[in-house]
């Protein structure tokens, strides 16, 4: 076991883990976020994305010891105190989810998108969601959700 250091959503934490932990374990299990998704063993899914200073991750894919010092940023730090982020109240108001399960790594990645591109096409937002899976909603909300967060007009039905 080993002690490791980073700030999550703002707050500073410590933990014992192991060499093998995953980020994304110690997010769940051990700091009780489980907002952060576990949908696949193959890394495949996006369910886990999280912000690792300031960039998408993963969190699935790394260790946590290689978090040690970043910035995490994860779904439970998105809203401001009850009011959502503007991509989450934008998922609410577009119906951009149906059970839910991809949601937080699909904000987090559109987060992220829209950080490094703020005014993306419907194709740039498609391309960029590759790496997230839904299983529900048929992606087109989640579209319109993102392209409405970006102060974008939406289409009223988005292309395939
Ligand atoms: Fe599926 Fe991380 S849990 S990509
Ligand atoms: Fe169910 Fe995306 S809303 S998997």
């Amino acid at each position: 076991m080993a002690s490791v250091s980073m700030t999550v959503n703002g707050r500073s934490v410590s933990a014992e883990i192991e060499g093998r932990t995953l980020l994304v374990d110690l997010l769940r299990n051990q700091l009780n976020l489980t907002g952060t998704h576990v949908g696949c063993d193959t890394s495949q899914c996006g369910a886990c994305v999280v912000h690792v200073n300031g960039e998408a991750v993963k969190a699935c894919t790394i260790f946590a010891a290689d978090a040690a010092g970043a910035e995490v940023t994860t779904i439970e730090g998105m809203a401001d105190g009850d009011e959502l982020h503007p991509i989450q109240a934008a998922f609410k108001e577009y119906h951009g989810l149906q059970c839910g399960f991809c949601t937080p790594g699909m904000i987090m990645s559109a987060a992220a998108l829209l950080k490094e591109n703020p005014k993306p096409t419907e194709a740039e937002v498609r391309h960029y969601l590759e790496g997230n899976i839904c299983r529900c909603t048929g992606y087109h909300n989640i579209v319109k959700a993102i392209l409405a967060a970006s102060g974008q007009d939406v289409p009223a039905v988005a292309a395939e």
